[in-house]
């Protein structure tokens, strides 16, 4: 384990929500999404979230941030969970969820993962006013 791995470790996040972030799952932009947002949370970090929609089903998700460990897992988490999912569905995680899909992730970042569930929310607002 490197030295970084074992200071995440150290600090709260779990064996999974390290993973996300090393590997930046769903990390990405997607050409002409169905959905998009970007938000800023009130710690000042940004998410961006592109978002693929057929017959009300999320199909793809990828995000971009300029944040945090907290945000880049919760992000990859949010991003994965969802896909195969309704809208309706999508809208109904709440951050305990995405914590609990996460493992664990630091107490000082259970913030986080407000950052990508309000950016989620905001791209399928974006969606709907699409109509
Ligand atoms: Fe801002 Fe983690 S500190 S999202």
């Amino acid at each position: 384990m490197s030295e970084l791995q074992d200071l995440l470790k150290e600090s709260g996040y779990s064996d999974k929500a390290i993973e996300y972030y090393l590997n930046k799952v769903n990390v990405g932009e997607l050409t002409e999404p169905d959905a998009h947002a970007i938000y800023t949370g009130p710690c000042g970090d940004t998410m961006e979230i592109f978002l693929n929609v057929k017959e009300g089903v999320i199909k793809e998700a990828k995000f971009q941030a300029i944040g945090c460990a907290g945000a880049f897992s919760s992000g990859s988490a949010l991003t994965e969970m969802i896909i195969g999912m309704t809208l309706e569905e999508v809208e109904k995680i709440d951050e305990e969820l995405i914590i609990n899909y996460l493992g664990g992730i630091p107490r000082q970042k259970v913030h986080c993962t407000c950052l990508s569930k309000r950016t989620l929310q905001k791209a399928i607002n974006n969606y709907k006013e699409k109509g």
